[in-house]
């Protein structure tokens, strides 16, 4: 199973360097592009945008001649309004492929009034109403998503070739988007009201909707296992990560009572706004993880991806503290993904809402934005996180080789510092802390798939985490001190071996006089066997 994942805009040769094993890319199928390729018009097309379908094989070969793997990104969900099916389903109530959407009649009087009360997820009711055939349909995140209806055999049926024609190519896996929405409740009942305003583990809830009908039903559930039975049959094993949302406890029932589900989902519970710098928060999300998730289940840690903050920005850019959080992600139990520029420190760039590229961004300028940005989930205008890979000093940054080209976003005016060019020469980088990180996990079994254990660090608790990763009878043991001031902590080996530090210059681990005792500078990370 994948050791670590990268999802870059541009991918290969970053990732090679930085060792990441598994590359997602985010939709590149014939998509309007109003949400920027998770609105697709043909499942089976690669949008001139970004290329060809002759471009996508040799992408593909190269990354398999590396001994890497390809994850794309699917949206089974939903389509774009302007992908045929959609427009046909909309032509007429007996359309052939009225029964792929989900169409109803409004509540009285007169219909005008939406069939039932759910959200869409960025807010306002789920339903749209179309003038030609006077019904409503339902769409989950934004208006020119629509629903496929998964109660519709057929669309399944459509969906499922799709999958097989992309692992026939050889492609290794799918990021299902949103999956967590694929089936709704069927006599579509009101939702119940919530006093919860964002998303937790706590609820399935949020902007004081308890989203009990239209998310993780178990249809949804038992749909998970057709399509591991499906990925099951080929071979080499294929992959699938899922993108849903809900409590703990509901991510788990998507990796099937047997394990024969997805095989991982992603836990947010590190992007969150609220999760602080601090040891005691970090202990408690890693231990329920850890409780919830035991082996065989596997779990993941993300920090960002291109719906959130980036991470850096909740830390006020400092290296120090990304390189510690670095040393945490890449040594615990669970697959680590990496969101494209975080192993540089790419940061947060401003953007004029009503400007924005991301529909969300747009939908947002028209309310008061402290209130509003204090409150999502979702960072109000996604454009903040999405800008080009920093390469170089270079005005594009070394977005293209042809001074034509232009990037589709502003550049961060930080990109003459913080690139990949100024990093690779500097050891003590950010990216080669990342670089050093991922090349000991890749070289480490005992890092891949050791079980996972906390030391009780008592009066330094409030400081500093210790754990260790065990398998057979190999141990490699993990400090990491959260705070300014240096540490002197009793080793829990007599003859530690340090393997790793975030300071590049650190030789010995022991402190020479007193016997046993090892400092741990201020927000260092280390690790030894
Ligand atoms: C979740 C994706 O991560 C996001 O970027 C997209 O806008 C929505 N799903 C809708 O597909």
């Amino acid at each position: 199973m994948s050791k670590s994942v990268s999802s870059y805009a541009s991918p290969s040769i970053a990732c090679v360097a930085v060792g990441a094993e598994t590359i997602w890319i985010s939709p590149f199928f014939t998509s309007p592009q109003q949400d920027h390729g998770y609105d697709v018009a043909n499942f089976r097309e690669i949008d001139p945008v970004y290329g060809t379908m002759d471009k996508f094989d040799k992408l593909l070969n190269e990354i398999h001649s590396r001994d890497m793997k390809l994850v794309l990104d699917l949206v089974l969900n939903h389509t774009s309004i302007e992908h045929p099916w959609f427009k046909e389903s909309a032509s007429s109530r007996d359309s052939p492929k009225r029964g792929w959407y989900i169409w109803r009649d409004g509540r009285r009087p007169e219909g005008k009034r939406p069939p039932n009360n759910w959200n869409a997820i960025p807010g306002g009711s789920a339903w749209r109403y179309y003038e030609n055939t006077g019904q409503w349909y339902y769409f989950h995140f934004l208006p020119f998503q629509p629903d496929l209806n998964y109660r519709n055999p057929e669309v399944k049926e459509e969906m499922f070739d799709t999958l097989r024609f992309w692992l026939d190519k050889g492609v290794d896996g799918f990021r299902l988007d949103i999956l967590h929405t694929i089936f709704e409740d069927k006599d579509l009942k009101n939702n119940p009201f919530s006093w919860t305003l964002t998303e937790s583990d706590k609820k399935s809830a949020s902007l004081f909707q308890h989203h009990k009908y239209d998310t993780n039903l178990p249809e949804t559930y038992d749909f998970v296992l057709d399509l591991r039975k499906l990925m099951n049959e080929y071979e080499p094993e294929r992959f699938l990560v899922g993108e849903v949302f809900g409590t703990l406890n509901d991510l788990k029932k998507y990796y099937g009572p047997e394990n024969n589900g997805l095989h991982m989902t992603f836990l947010f519970e590190f992007t969150s706004k609220v999760l602080s710098f601090k040891p005691k928060k970090i202990l408690e999300v890693i231990s329920k993880i850890e409780q919830i998730f035991p082996p065989p289940y596997t779990p993941t840690y993300v920090y960002g991806n291109h719906d959130r903050d980036r991470y850096i920005s909740r830390f006020k850019n400092n290296v120090q503290k990304a390189k510690l959080l670095a040393t945490l992600q890449l040594t615990l139990r669970g697959v680590p993904y990496i969101y494209y520029g975080e192993e540089i420190g790419m940061s947060n760039v401003k953007f004029n809402l009503k400007a924005s590229e991301d529909p969300i961004g747009r939908k947002f300028s028209k309310f008061p934005f402290p209130l509003i940005s204090k409150l999502l989930r979702f960072s109000l205008t996604r454009d903040r996180c999405r800008t080009p890979m920093q390469w170089n000093a270079d005005s594009d940054t070394g977005f293209s080789s042809n001074p034509e080209v232009k990037p589709w976003l502003k550049i961060a005016d930080n990109h003459k510092e913080i690139n990949v060019d100024n990093e690779e020469k500097n050891p003590d980088s950010l990216l080669n802390c990342y670089k050093n990180l991922i090349k000991l996990r890749n070289e480490n079994i005992c890092l891949q798939e050791g079980l996972f254990e906390f030391f009780n660090l008592e009066k330094f608790k409030k400081k500093c985490i210790a754990y260790k990763r065990i398998r057979n009878m190999h141990e490699i043991i993990v400090y990491l001190n959260f705070s300014e001031k240096g540490l002197l902590l009793k080793s829990f080996k007599p003859d530690p071996k340090l393997l790793f530090s975030t300071k590049a210059n650190r030789k010995k681990v022991l402190n020479e006089k007193i016997k046993n005792y090892f400092k741990l500078n201020p927000f260092e990370g280390i690790i030894f066997q």
